[in-house]
């Protein structure tokens, strides 16, 4: 054998030694890969089954409570506190049912609005439960943007007037 032909054994020995070398680290790097997507796959199914369980949540409601919550007003794009207020809201707040502070009760609204806009928003918005009852979030209909409940807020403030 040549000193030549030797470098060249040598250099397919490398190749061969190296390519062996790869194939376990890639490998490890598409196992690591698939075990990183299935915790956030994991994830997903945690927010999911979350989701599925406030869902059933609200389906247990009072049943009072679970037919106004599908209602979404049409505002056609404007948001207008009344209609949201009259599509949903009033179902609690026009009668005082469930514990409600009626509408235009000034001795029902007055400590509430003292307590400021922010968080009557909060508490309309997030869902809040005080001593006379429970306010759900978005009155129960999730489908309410923020800026729709907070004009219903509003329009229930003015009416407190
Ligand atoms: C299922 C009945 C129900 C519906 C529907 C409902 N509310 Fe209420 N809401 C309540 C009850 C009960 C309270 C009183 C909670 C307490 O203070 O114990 C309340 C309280 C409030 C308060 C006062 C919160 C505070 O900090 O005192 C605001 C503001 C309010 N609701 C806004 C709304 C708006 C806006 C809607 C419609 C998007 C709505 N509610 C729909 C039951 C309802």
């Amino acid at each position: 054998m040549s000193g030549h032909e030797m470098e060249k054994t040598t250099v397919t020995q490398f190749l061969i030694a190296l390519v062996g070398a790869l194939i376990p680290v890639l490998i490890v790097a598409f196992l690591i890969f698939k075990l990183v997507m299935g915790i956030m796959a994991t994830h997903v199914d945690v927010e999911d089954t979350k989701a599925a369980a406030e869902e059933i949540a609200k389906r247990l409601k009072p049943v009072g409570e679970v037919a106004i919550g599908e209602a979404k007003p049409d505002t056609g794009g404007v948001v207008d506190g009344k209609k949201v207020y009259e599509g949903l809201c009033q179902a609690c707040h026009g009668t005082g049912a469930a514990g409600a502070p009626k509408a235009g009760d000034k001795g029902a609204w007055g400590p509430r609005i003292a307590q400021g806009k922010e968080t009557l928003f909060k508490h309309a918005i997030g869902g809040f439960t005080g001593k006379s009852g429970a306010m759900p979030a978005k009155g129960g209909n999730p489908a309410l943007s923020d800026a729709e409940v907070k004009a219903a807020v509003e329009h229930l403030i003015g009416m407190a007037k």
